[in-house]
């Protein structure tokens, strides 16, 4: 054994590298076959603010290109705060209830590294989004689901939750709008399970990156029941934006929590994109229009895609509430949705299996709906003409 082997050996696996997420391996397998038509993305793949990109650029020029203080710039955490109040009806304190991260990513990395501890209970989303998942596996939680109801539109069923809940219980974890299902929390919904939550001392981890796409009725964000006590909000411009490669977004928590998890990011990322920042705080306060716009394009498109997916032979499809995905139930013709995802494949389509979002998605299709309608509309071809040839078949 050669000096390198032996080093090597000595490395213990952390992760199961076999258990990386899907959608990473399709965007590695578009990038290997153009041919192949997309209705995976997990992005806006519709273009940013033109303002916010302009702003970028002066901050760009003008030598904004340096580290920034950990937390975040103030004029930004300012502008979020204000953000906060005239969307969410939030009273937020800038510099005690706001970290900049890298992403919704990082802030979800360290609100689940502050809060929990090997061993805690962490009840999840079933069907959700993988990665919150795996970040809390990671980190040797006990992991217990909670189901979204499939009928009529996969609602978050609060009564689902609080039979679950208890006081030994660390965190409970809702994401609204949902990814894949695009669930939305409703006010009073919000209302039980954060009187719930308090009463027993549980954590509420919120997960609101897809915050602008709420459909059936105005969005309601767990930071408009006071300050956030027991409850992390997971927040971004990823989404909102259409900049998921800024790698910008933001937590905010209650201060002792926000401390914590300021202090452990210094060790993992510094500070978060110095060039977003400066331009996310010249722009939020003009950012309503655009808003408007691309709540209008993926409303649209959703109501679009429904419509044609749901009038397939063998699939239901509910209109979701909310977010950037059609969930189609396809079990009828074939229940596995790791075959029904490569024979799309085949077909020159990819979609990704429901089955990656938990055991209550098995026999679903994640399927986005968050670009210009004509770009959405040829894979949607490819994906009908295959599902009617199998449904004959
Ligand atoms: C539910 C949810 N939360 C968080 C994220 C992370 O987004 P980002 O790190 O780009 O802000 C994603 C990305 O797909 C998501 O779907």
């Amino acid at each position: 054994m050669s000096a390198l082997e032996k080093a090597l050996a000595r490395i213990a696996p952390v992760v199961k590298e076999g258990e990386g997420s899907p959608i990473r391996k399709i965007k590695s397998l578009m990038e290997a076959r153009p041919d192949m038509l997309s209705l995976a993305m997990g992005e806006a793949n519709f273009p940013p603010p033109e303002e916010l990109l302009d702003a970028a650029v002066r901050a760009l020029r003008g030598g904004r290109n340096l580290y920034t203080s950990t937390n975040g710039i103030p004029a930004v955490r300012e502008a979020v705060a204000r953000f906060a109040a005239r969307w969410w009806d939030a009273d937020l304190d800038p510099e005690r209830h706001v970290l900049m991260t890298v992403g919704g990513m990082e802030a979800l990395h360290l609100a689940a590294r502050i809060l929990v501890s090997p061993g805690d209970r962490v009840l999840l989303p079933d069907p959700g989004w993988g990665m919150t998942r795996v970040v809390h596996e990671r980190l040797g939680a006990e992991l217990e689901f909670y189901p979204l109801r499939r009928d009529p539109a996969w609602s978050i069923d609060v009564d689902a939750i609080l039979e679950r809940l208890d006081p030994g219980v660390k965190v409970v974890a809702v994401n609204s709008p949902s990814n894949p299902t695009g669930a939305v929390l409703s006010r009073e919904g919000w209302s039980r399970l954060l009187e719930a939550t308090r009463e027993m001392g549980v954590f509420v981890l919120s997960d609101e990156v897809y915050h602008n796409y709420a459909y059936s009725e105005p969005y309601t964000s767990s930071l408009a029941f006071g300050p956030p006590d027991n409850v992390v909000v997971v927040q971004s411009f990823s989404k909102t934006f259409a900049v998921t490669g800024w790698r910008l977004g933001y937590a905010v928590a209650h201060p002792d929590v926000l401390r914590q998890m300021a202090t452990y990011k210094e060790s993992i990322s510094l500070c978060s994109f110095s060039v977003g920042q400066f331009a996310l705080a010249e722009y939020l306060d003009h950012s309503d229009p655009y808003l408007a716009w691309a709540n209008d394009l993926c409303r649209g498109n959703m109501e679009r895609v429904v419509e044609r997916l749901d009038g397939l032979p063998g699939v239901r499809c509910a209109m979701p509430e909310g977010g950037f995905y059609a969930f189609p139930d396809l079990s009828e013709i074939e229940p596995s949705c790791q075959l029904q995802t490569e024979r799309l494949l085949t077909g020159g389509v990819a979609v990704v299996p429901g089955g990656f979002f938990g055991g209550e998605g098995v026999g679903c299709l994640r399927v986005g709906i968050a670009a210009p309608y004509e770009q959405i509309a040829p894979a949607l071809d490819r994906f009908e003409e295959r599902v009617v040839a199998w449904h004959q078949a």
